[in-house]
This record gives structure tokens, C-alpha cells and sequence, in this order.
């Protein structure tokens, strides 16, 4: 990541990836109202269309785009679609907020150590698209949100920062990811703001921060 936006002078341009209700898309969409945040949303895109994080986007007057897996004969050329479909908008960072597919070789060659994405667990706990199910069957009484910068693996990118949240004795899979989600909204917003507003670098599966 090159140096902190501010110093270039301008808002670090974010495309943020749904693949459903958006309440995360929606955490970004109310920061960046602020421009003391440093960021700006230019683009929104989804694999699926009609969904409400599409609609908030469209609220919010936020250009999107939507790239099934469908509309493809092989998936390969789903990525390569998806990522002109973002380059076209020159992200500085691609936030994956829900989305629901894992990016492809053409799309991590383009923006590896430009995306983040946020899982519903304390990583490397329980990856995969069932976390706080697995999570709350397992019998765990800490779980979490974090949010890591993606890789070619599920789930397994370095981590970037965590949030626990504990498990209610009465929890079902739906209260257990609903407070999980406040916890991963304040988390994505946080941690959004300082890539894009403080110089960092990666070593050894660590971020460090100047
Ligand atoms: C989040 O918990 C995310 O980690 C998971 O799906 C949820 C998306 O919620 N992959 P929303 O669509 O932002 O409300």
C-alpha cells in the first residue's frame, strides 16, 4: 500500500463487494460521509443482482456492477470479467463486505495486498461460508469478527485486526451472527480508516504500522 491518501491529497478510492443485506457495505457508506474518514465508495458490485446491499449502493449514488458466475462457461472467465469489471473504477482498496465467491489467479494478481476481506469468526477458527454455525455447534464461548487481507487460500490471509464477541448461553446461528455483525461493522470501519490514512507495511504474517 503506498503512502496514506491524505498526503497524495485526496480520498483513497474504495469498491466494495456484496453478495447480500449490505449492513457492512452500509457501516462504509456512513462513514465515508464524513471526509475527514479518507475514503470514498466509487464503485459497488455484487455475483448476484437484486439485493439489498445493490439497492443501498444505488441510495447512497454509487455506481454498480454486477458479475455472476452464471452468466460464464468457465470460471476463469468470471474472473477475468470481475476483475476489469473493478479495475475499470482504479481502486485503491477492494473490500470484500459479504461477498460470497472467492476472487480467482487473475483477480488476486491484479489487487493481492490491496483487498481486505471480514469473516463472522476469530480466524483461523472455523473459515469457510458457515462460520457462526460452526462456531456456536463447536460449543465455543469466545467468538468474533476479523478482518484480514485476502490470499489464495479460504479465510487465511493475514490478519489485520479482531474483535471477540461472546456467545449467549440461548444463542441461535441468526443471534449469534447478528451480534457478531455489530462487532464486524465497527471493525471494517476502524480498520478501513487507518489503511488508508496510515503508512503499513506486511512482514511475517504481521502488519506493521508507521
Ligand atoms: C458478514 O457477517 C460477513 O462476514 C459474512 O456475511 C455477513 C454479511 O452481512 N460473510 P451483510 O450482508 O453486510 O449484512
Amino acid at each position: 500500500m503506498p503512502e496514506p491518501f491524505a498526503t497524495l491529497g485526496r480520498a483513497a478510492r474504495l469498491v466494495v463487494l456484496v453478495s447480500g443485506t449490505g449492513t457492512l457495505l452500509q457501516s462504509l457508506i456512513d462513514a465515508c460521509s464524513d471526509p475527514a474518514y479518507g475514503a470514498e465508495i466509487v464503485a459497488v458490485g455484487s455475483d448476484r443482482p437484486g439485493i439489498q446491499g445493490l439497492e443501498r449502493a444505488v441510495r447512497a449514488d454509487i455506481p454498480t456492477f454486477v458479475e455472476s458466475l452464471q452468466g460464464h462457461a468457465t470460471r476463469a472467465e468470471w474472473d477475468h470479467a470481475l476483475t476489469a469489471d473493478v479495475a475499470a473504477y482504479e481502486p485503491d482498496l477492494v473490500i470484500s463486505a459479504g461477498f460470497m465467491k472467492l476472487v480467482g489467479p487473475e483477480f488476486l494478481a491484479r489487487f493481492e495486498g490491496r483487498m481486505i476481506n471480514t469473516h463472522p469468526t476469530l480466524l483461523p477458527s472455523f473459515p469457510g461460508t458457515h462460520g457462526p454455525r460452526d462456531a456456536l455447534a463447536y460449543g465455543v464461548k469466545i467468538t468474533g469478527a476479523t478482518v484480514f487481507l485476502v490470499d489464495s487460500g479460504i479465510d487465511s490471509g493475514v490478519i489485520l485486526d479482531q474483535r471477540a464477541v461472546p456467545v449467549a448461553e440461548d444463542d441461535t446461528v441468526e443471534t449469534l451472527h447478528e451480534r457478531i455483525k455489530v462487532a464486524e461493522r465497527e471493525l471494517l470501519v476502524t480498520i478501513t480508516h487507518q489503511l488508508v490514512t496510515r503508512s503499513w507495511r506486511v512482514a511475517d504474517r504481521k502488519v506493521l504500522w508507521r
